[in-house]
């Protein structure tokens, strides 16, 4: 019980260190004209898992670098996630109105400020891993390529994009599959793939360690779209029976298979992770994330 307490305590102090930072990497919420830095600072640092950041602080770890090594590049991946997210609740997308327990973006600074710090956040990410010390030029570059290719026209827009077109028809399980990698797992595969890269993990580690991410991103989103038609009995912070009438996983197979395909892609997970060979508190981590519905939103 104890050893739990210290565990989660350890990763809590890792998350208060990415905030912190995190922080610190945006223009001060006053500088910007109008209410733009505001809005930023609003999506960037409400409540949410820091599960992204942690993957790539914890994969740097596992293969022997120092967290504060990974810590910018850790909370480039937050912004691109946090942006994404303010562009998924808009109107013309999921119309949310709740986001990490508060009023979304949009609904509190408008539509434009909420567009405009999106876009102003995934651009600081780039240019964060640009500048990033303590990494050598090669590996700046190959992280921002990769992050690129992970949130671009390969990756997540386009898992958006796909998310919201003809969102009723019916969808096989390979396709949503594909759908979900796009749309939620390849920024996890980015994130993890590029802590190992700091870590100085060899190709085929790191391959293994992105193959880790990619089920954990799967089973991510399914478990994403159970929270959403199950009533938790708790506050998720965000709406829930948004995918009515959506072809998600979870409406084509039910959800007793679609959990059964989250435990799979679990078990997958952790094959890999043993294969890349890697250490410390990542596996544990992922492991924890999924032990309960705490903490879903
Ligand atoms: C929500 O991500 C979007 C999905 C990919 C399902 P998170 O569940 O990680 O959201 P936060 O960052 O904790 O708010
Ligand atoms: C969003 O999936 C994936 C993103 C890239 C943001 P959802 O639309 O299911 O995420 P939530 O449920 O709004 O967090
Ligand atoms: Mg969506
Ligand atoms: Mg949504
Ligand atoms: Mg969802």
């Amino acid at each position: 019980m104890e050893d739990t307490a210290v565990f989660l305590q350890s990763i809590e102090v890792l998350r208060l260190h990415v905030d912190r930072r995190l922080g610190e990497l945006i223009p001060p919420a006053e500088s910007e004209p109008g209410r733009l830095g505001e809005a930023a600072h609003y999506a960037l640092l409400a409540p949410g898992k820091r599960f992204r950041p942690l993957l790539t602080l914890l994969a740097a770890e596992a293969f022997g670098a120092p967290i504060g090594q990974a810590l910018d590049v850790a909370c480039a991946m937050e912004m691109v996630h946090a942006a994404s997210l303010v562009l998924d609740d808009l109107p013309s997308m999921d119309d949310a109105r709740l986001r990490r327990g508060r009023p979304t973006t949009h609904r509190v600074y408008g539509e434009a400020e909420a567009i405009l710090a999106s876009v102003g956040l995934l651009t600081r990410a780039f240019g964060v891993i640009a500048a990033a010390e303590g990494l050598s030029a090669a590996d700046r570059s190959a992280l921002v390529v990769g992050l690129a290719e992970a949130v671009g026209f390969h990756g997540l827009v386009t898992g958006q994009a796909l998310d919201l077109a003809e969102r009723k028809r019916p969808r096989t399980a390979a396709e949503l599959d594909a759908l979900n990698h796009r749309k939620t797992g390849v920024l996890m595969m980015a994130a993890a793939e590029a802590g190992a890269r700091i870590g100085g993990a060899s190709p085929k580690a790191r391959r293994e360690l992105g193959e880790f991410a990619r089920r954990i991103g799967l089973a991510f989103q399914i478990r994403d779209d159970l929270i959403d038609v199950e009533d938790c009995g708790e506050h998720v912070g965000k709406d829930v029976g948004k995918d009515a009438g959506m072809t998600t996983l979870v409406s084509a197979l039910g959800p007793r298979a679609a959990a059964a395909a989250m435990e799979a892609h679990l078990a997958a997970a952790e094959a890999a992770l043993r294969r890349a060979g890697c250490e410390g508190r990542i596996g544990r981590f992922a492991r924890d994330l999924f032990s309960g519905r705490k903490a879903a939103a």
